[in-house]
């Protein structure tokens, strides 16, 4: 096996590494923690290391920008040219090719840098207001995005004040609780048109959610224009949300004509928008909070959200999905605010991983 030295500073953690494997993961196999708010989508820009150049005697290492694999367009977009002439790049983008003595900015670190042998629970100071915690896995899964299906057992909570089912997401067993997700197949779905008939409870407007603005309703046309076939004005919905908005933690709850204004924000004005718009063209939608399992690694306070197509199928405009991954574990459905109860049972809850299948 090709492997390469590669040390993270100032940590000073360093290990043998195989050849083509992103800085991302190499991070996390050496015990450094660095941010992905984005789970190595390669879009909140979070993860910057900087390469140093030249041959470092006291590490006994000869580190060069070529030693990782060529920028990529995303790095491009997310980094400033200042950044990119410093050597800065994204260590979820940035794949080992030689050996390399990286930099981790206070701005990317996750906090403590510590080797995790156990599932421990971690708050990460990201934002205080969306206050983002984490359930570390102890050994890591395959990347939730290629799975069809996931079993985890969830420990240390109670089901009070849960909404742990729905059409994808089952309880197998309440004690223990056992959830089991399914992918939805897009093409076993009934084919509906625009608007929605019934689930009207879910097409209504609200204080944070208000579908029947006319600047929401403009926009939510520009989005889907002459679609009326449901799946594909999701799609498109799903779409235009990830698009139009900047990746950016934010710390207040602002609502759907507030984030069509700001035109930045993370999961939960991603969640409040998708579901104003998808509405006020007929699409029945609801919110979900829970975690979502980003990377294989743990599981992150994460806000999503489902659609009425004949059965509730997960939807992620944060990161573009239609329909969201297995990864996702609904805890709460409602409106933002139900976050308080997820963050709640975040604080003691531990995952067991117990079964996948691609
Ligand atoms: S983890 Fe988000 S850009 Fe790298």
């Amino acid at each position: 096996m090709d492997t390469h030295l590669v040390i993270f500073q100032p940590s000073g953690r360093r290990g043998r590494v195989e050849k083509g494997k992103n800085l991302l993961e190499v991070s996390r196999e050496l015990g450094v923690d660095i941010e992905s708010v984005c789970g190595g989508q390669k879009t909140c820009g979070k993860c910057k290391v900087r390469v140093q150049e030249g041959f470092f005697e006291r590490h006994g290492i000869s580190s060069h920008p070529d030693h990782l694999s060529p920028l990529v367009d995303e790095e491009e977009k997310l980094l400033s040219d200042d950044e990119i002439a410093q050597g800065y790049r994204l260590a979820c983008a940035a794949e080992v090719l030689g050996d390399v003595l990286l930099f981790v900015p206070e701005e990317s670190r996750g906090g403590k840098q510590v080797v995790r042998k156990d599932v421990t629970l971690r708050k990460i100071n990201l934002n205080p207001a969306v206050r983002t915690y984490s359930v570390k896995l102890d050994k890591p899964t395959p990347n939730p995005r290629t799975l069809k299906y996931l079993k985890v057992e969830m420990q240390d909570i109670t089901t009070e004040d849960l909404d742990l089912t729905d059409d994808y997401q089952k309880m197998l067993s309440a004690q223990p609780i056992i959830i089991e997700s399914t992918l939805p197949q897009l093409t076993e779905l009934p084919v509906l048109t625009l608007p929605i008939q019934g689930q009207d409870e879910f097409l209504e407007s609200s204080a944070y959610i208000q579908c029947t603005d006319r600047k929401i309703i403009d926009k939510a046309r520009e989005v889907i224009g002459d679609e009326k076939i449901a799946t594909n004005a999701v799609a498109r919905l799903v779409a235009g949300v990830y698009n139009l908005l900047e990746k950016n933690p934010t710390a207040s709850l602002p609502s759907a004509l507030d984030v069509l204004e700001m035109k930045k924000g993370d999961c939960n004005e991603h969640a409040i928008l998708f579901t104003a718009l998808a509405r006020a063209v007929g699409i029945p939608t609801k919110i979900y909070v829970g975690l979502v399992n980003l990377d294989g690694y743990a599981y992150y306070y994460h806000a999503w959200c489902a659609v009425w197509l004949g059965s509730w199928v997960a939807v992620d405009p944060t990161f573009n999905q239609f329909p969201a991954d297995v990864g996702h574990l609904k805890l709460k459905e409602g409106e933002i605010a139900e976050q308080a109860v997820v963050l709640k049972v975040v604080g003691k809850l531990q995952i067991k991983m117990l079964e996948y299948s691609q």
